[in-house]
């Protein structure tokens, strides 16, 4: 099966990102023909100081090597080095109603963010455009993300069936790969949200904290006025938030985790999952001390990785021209 994946250079990684997503990465890179690279033009449409964007293009590479990424298994590379995928955006963007844009979830989040609406960029409502095209320009059979990306990949198979049924059988329909668990890791402060950074490093854990900051951070997460721990995500989200993140690391089911801590408080189930997470995350934090010793290894796996998704995504670009008319 071929896989394809990509994340934001954004800063810091937090554990939503590590659980939703690239736990899945390093899972499925054994197993399958993995693309996974970094979303810089994606960020553009957030960022704006471009010796910001670089450093953070660099880490987000570091970060995928510290955290299990293989360069001798899977494809990894920088969005912008492949222009293909910006080329067929174009071609995609002529196959999508501005009103199916306009209904996207994080599309509304992002410009009820900004102030003036007239200020709101064109990058924010075409942003799932380009996504498909990082998509399909790969031709994979499925997609590992979180939640929150779901309906963006609904419009992805919107595309591909669209532009196979009015220019020819061309693009396979990608299935997401969302985990049935850890899909969708709540903000630490605020269980209602989904952890993200755009809300405050309160909110969430990032991979490479500390551990004095893991600790201060687990210990200040909210919980609730209940006196035992039992899993029920609808009335109890902020606790049913903590089993789930100490279910994805120690591997254990949710229910296996409740009966761990029956008849204990969330004094024992906070400093538990610290412990825990400090020991879980301790191996990237110190790979990736090493790997950002060594920025010519990085540099070329991306170069590496560049050429080989290169090839692919031409000829997938010249495929969709001429289907177009335009080539
Ligand atoms: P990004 O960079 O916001 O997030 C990267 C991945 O992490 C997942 N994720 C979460 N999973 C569980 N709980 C959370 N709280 C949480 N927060 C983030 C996301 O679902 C995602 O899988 N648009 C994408 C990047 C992208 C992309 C693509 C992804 C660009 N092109 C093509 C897949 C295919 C994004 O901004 O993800």
């Amino acid at each position: 099966m071929r896989i394809v994946s990509g994340i934001q250079p954004s800063g810091e990684l937090h554990l939503g990102n590590y659980l939703g997503a690239i736990k899945q990465f390093i899972a499925l890179q054994e197993q399958h023909e993995c693309f996974f690279f970094i979303a810089d033009l994606h960020a553009l449409t957030e960022s704006s100081d471009p010796d910001e964007l670089r450093q953070r293009t660099h880490q987000a590479a570091v970060d995928y090597l510290a955290l299990g990424l293989d360069p001798q298994k899977a494809t990894l590379f920088v969005q912008s080095q492949i222009p293909a995928h910006s080329e067929l955006m174009w071609l995609l963007t002529a196959l999508t109603p501005v009103g199916e844009l306009e209904r996207m979830t994080q599309y509304k989040d992002k410009a009820a963010a900004v102030k003036k609406q007239e200020l709101v960029n064109a990058g924010l409502l075409n942003y799932p455009i380009l996504m498909a095209a990082d998509i399909l320009i790969y031709k994979p059979q499925a997609v590992p993300v979180g939640e929150d990306q779901k309906q963006h990949l609904e419009l992805t198979r919107n595309l591909a069936e669209r532009f196979n049924g009015r220019f020819g059988e061309t693009f396979p329909v990608p299935e997401p790969l969302i985990p049935k668990t850890g899909a969708r890791i709540m903000s630490l402060a605020d269980p209602k949200k989904k952890m993200s950074k755009s809300n405050g490093e309160e909110n969430v854990i990032g991979i490479f904290d500390a551990p004095e900051l893991i600790e201060k951070k687990v210990k200040r997460a909210v919980t609730d006025s209940y006196k035992t721990i039992t899993y029920d995500p609808k009335r109890r989200p902020a606790v049913t938030n903590l089993i789930d993140i100490y279910s994805l690391l120690s591997e254990q089911k949710p229910a296996d985790v409740v009966r761990h801590f029956s008849g204990k408080g969330y004094g024992d189930l906070k400093s538990e999952l610290a412990a825990l997470l400090i020991e879980k995350l301790a191996p990237f934090r110190e790979r990736r001390e090493m790997l950002l010793q060594s920025r010519a290894h990085v540099t070329a796996v991306l170069e590496q990785g560049a050429k080989r998704a290169h090839g692919i995504a031409n000829d997938t670009l010249h495929e969709a021209q001429r289907r177009m008319g335009i080539r």
